[in-house]
């Protein structure tokens, strides 16, 4: 059944970037389903108030603080979840960084910056968690990769670049874990109103221009068939799938909530 298939309880999820945005929406909706969330973020205020917002709904979830850019903290989160919870079931990577600079104006410290945390923080993830997984004979792992790898954009190489490479990641690794019954997928966003997109309307102090929200908003949703924009939860219930037992026949996969921007072929 459905609803038995999307049934997360007993499963523990770690989920990074989850201090904010679709890391916070997906660590949520993990736990309204069920899991034991991991709540890991760099910035560990905003993971605790994530944490905070799961108990205080009636879920389980611990803060940790991690700069998955770092291979030790990855490894150290992932063990935490173990130790902690004694199993683990989803590994979310979802922590990145928005960077725009044309290919020539780029410095070797963008590129290594943007790659350190789109591309080998998720590849730090994804070895941490398939080590566990494979192990343990289960597991879904999900990378959060980005309309970017179907298009090119002025500006958007060192980002659409690492998003890419995490989707051939994602296709490589589950060839390699899927014989021990691990799954890994990628999830690729449209533009999703989060801390990321709302840099373009957000002041120094956390104040909202709703005028400028409107206006930097409206062109996204002409883009889309569906007129609208990506909100955190629409992003969150594909990694809910992704993670779930609803897709035990999937992996290897990116999903693509995007509102119909991009329809590869
Ligand atoms: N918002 C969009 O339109 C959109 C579209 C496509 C893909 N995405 C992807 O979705 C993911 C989440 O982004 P979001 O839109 O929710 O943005 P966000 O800025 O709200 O969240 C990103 C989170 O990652 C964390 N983070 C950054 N560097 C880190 C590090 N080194 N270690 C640990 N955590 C770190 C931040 O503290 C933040 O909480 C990103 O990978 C982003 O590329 C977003």
């Amino acid at each position: 059944m459905l609803r038995t298939a999307l049934d997360l309880s007993g499963r523990v999820a770690v989920v990074t970037g989850a201090a904010s945005g679709i890391g916070r929406s997906s660590a949520q909706v993990l736990a309204e389903l069920g899991a034991a969330v991991v709540c890991a973020d760099i910035n560990l205020g905003g993971a605790e108030t994530t944490a905070k917002l799961i108990t205080e709904a009636g879920g389980t979830a611990t803060a940790t603080a991690v700069d998955v850019s770092a291979a030790a903290s990855v490894d150290a989160l992932v063990a935490g979840a173990v130790a902690e919870f004694g199993r683990l079931d989803v590994m979310a990577n979802i922590a990145g960084i928005m960077h725009t600079s044309t290919v020539v104006e780029t410095t070797d410290e963008d590129l290594e910056k943007v790659l350190s945390i789109n591309f080998k923080g998720v590849f730090y993830g994804c070895r941490a968690a398939a080590r566990v997984m494979t192990e343990q004979g289960s597991g879904s792992i999900v990378n959060m990769a980005s309309s970017a790898i179907d298009t090119a954009n002025a500006g958007l190489l060192c980002y659409g670049a690492a998003k890419a490479a995490m989707f051939q990641l994602t296709k490589t690794l589950a060839t390699e874990v899927g014989p021990h019954g691990v799954r890994v997928n990628a999830v690729a966003p449209g533009w999703t109103v989060t801390g990321m997109t709302g840099r373009h309307w957000t002041a120094a102090d956390g104040t909202e221009d709703a005028d400028r929200k409107a206006a930097v908003a409206a062109p996204m949703a002409k883009m889309s068939p569906l007129k609208r924009v990506g909100e955190p939860e629409d992003i969150a219930y594909a990694v809910a799938y992704l993670a779930s037992d609803a897709a035990k026949f999937m992996t290897g996969q990116v999903l693509r909530p995007n509102g119909g921007v991009t329809m590869p072929w």
